[in-house]
């Protein structure tokens, strides 16, 4: 069955301790009237919903940079689905970016929850049945860090990027697993990369890959988008300089330049343009950012080859690598992760995959959303109420027919091209 995970509004107050009252266990640790002060004084809660009716509910005690997870609870109906470990990596992400850092979790007995939050990474203290989990920031650096515009985000970004395996892999093996076990890589002399381009046509997952590297390593995400850069004192270059220097103050970040080739293309970044500054300032900058090996710099580019081949050089990137279209088996594990969102099992995901040859997953949401709505249209305009809810094999065909493809065909031979030329794995 499917559900939504929000933030708690106060019209949730009485279906939510309604489900605190009629879910066992828990209770001799934070009592009923505990929580509803809690959630009348605005803590920090989050509910799952289906349907429109609350079946899940999470909330916490925060004060200062330490969080008491005061109940997780779900009705009997919604059990083994997933919602307990939803409902808590949406409170954590909320608590770790209020300035949390430590989050314990006292349970009364042992019960199911124990699994679920060894997995999410909390330590269980022998004696006592105490669970604590320390996030990666310090207050100050969630100061920091709020200031840049950056965020710490949900733990689950790599899992929930459907197929698009080779890509996975070889981000995996050359960038995570270097960075997460830096004394086994070290131990090969492997050195941990610290810079990396993404390159590839619009559309194809630059952003999402990066967003699920910070996610999959649990550092925090800062993006810097060149066009947006302002400075009181100086031009651009002097606003990249400042927003590195905060960027110096976080002892671990994930950095990410999203169209990079703004500034540091072959004609703007190296000609007389008053992008050359911001280009050579970068050039300046990327040399200190390597010296850290707990931060990486990932840049994105749609049009690689215009990038000043001396930018992307060894020593500045390690690694420079193709996100293209996702393949047949990458297509299906995207379409399934759209389908599912609709109740209706009988879809024939292997005609979605072959009738959206050259996709983009941009794309395919894009075609799920058309054809998600047709079909909402449709119940809503008969006023029927339809057994098989949701959208159907014709109507997936239909909107793929509907939906215009990023990637041409001679965009797709340009990526081969570049591949070929620029692609550094
Ligand atoms: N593997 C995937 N599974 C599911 N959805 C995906 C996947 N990759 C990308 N998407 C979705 O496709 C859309 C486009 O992805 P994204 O913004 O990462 O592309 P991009 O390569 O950064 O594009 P651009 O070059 O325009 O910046 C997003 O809404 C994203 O959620
Ligand atoms: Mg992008």
């Amino acid at each position: 069955m499917s559900f939504i995970v929000r933030n708690y509004h106060d019209s949730d107050l009485e279906p939510v301790v309604h489900l605190l009252e009629v879910t066992p266990g828990m209770a001799s640790v934070f009592s009923i009237a505990e929580c509803i002060v809690a959630l009348r004084g605005g803590a920090p809660a989050v509910v799952a919903v289906h349907q429109d009716t609350v079946v899940g509910a999470a909330l916490a005690n925060a004060s200062g940079s330490r969080a008491w997870v005061m109940r997780v609870a779900v009705t009997s109906t919604h059990r083994g689905e997933g919602v307990p470990s939803a409902l808590l990596t949406h409170l954590e992400e909320r608590l770790v970016n209020e300035g949390v850092a430590t989050i314990s979790y006292l349970l009364s007995q042992e019960e199911q929850m124990s699994e679920g939050l060894a997995r999410a990474g909390y330590v269980r203290h022998e004696a006592a049945a105490y669970w604590e989990k320390r996030e990666a920031l310090t207050p100050g650096e969630a100061t920091t860090l709020s200031a840049l515009g950056g965020r710490v985000l949900s733990r689950d970004l790599w899992q929930r990027l459907a197929g698009m395996h080779e890509e996975k892999d070889i981000i995996d093996k050359r960038v995570v697993m270097p960075l997460s076990h830096p004394e086994r890589a070290a131990a090969h002399g492997v050195l941990p990369p610290h810079a990396i381009v993404l390159f590839g046509p619009p559309g194809t997952g630059k952003t999402t890959f990066a967003r699920a590297i910070a996610s999959r390593l649990a550092w925090p995400f800062v993006e810097i988008f060149p066009s947006r850069l302002t400075s009181e004192s100086g031009g651009l270059a002097q606003a990249l300089h400042e927003t590195f220097a905060m960027i110096d103050d976080l002892e671990k970040v994930l950095v990410f330049i999203d169209e990079v080739e703004e500034i540091a293309s072959v004609r703007e970044g190296f000609g007389k343009s008053p992008a050359h500054g911001v280009t050579n300032e970068l050039l300046k900058i990327i040399p200190a950012f390597r010296q850290h090996d707990t931060r990486l710099l990932v840049c994105a580019t749609n049009s690689v080859r215009t990038l000043d081949q001396a930018f992307l050089r060894p020593g500045r990137f390690d690694y420079v690598i193709p996100i293209g279209p996702p393949d047949a088996t990458a297509r299906a594990a995207i379409w399934e992760s759209f389908v599912s969102r609709s109740s209706r099992a009988d879809v024939a995901i292997a005609a979605l995959v072959k009738a959206s040859e050259h996709f983009t997953p941009a794309d395919i949401e894009f075609a799920s959303r058309s054809a998600a709505q047709a079909s909402f249209e449709r119940e809503m305009s008969s006023g029927d109420s339809v057994e098989l809810v949701g959208a159907s094999t014709q109507d997936y065909l239909h909107a793929i027919a509907q939906t215009r493809r990023t990637v041409s065909d001679v965009d797709i031979e340009c990526l081969r091209e570049d591949i070929d030329l620029f692609g550094r794995l």
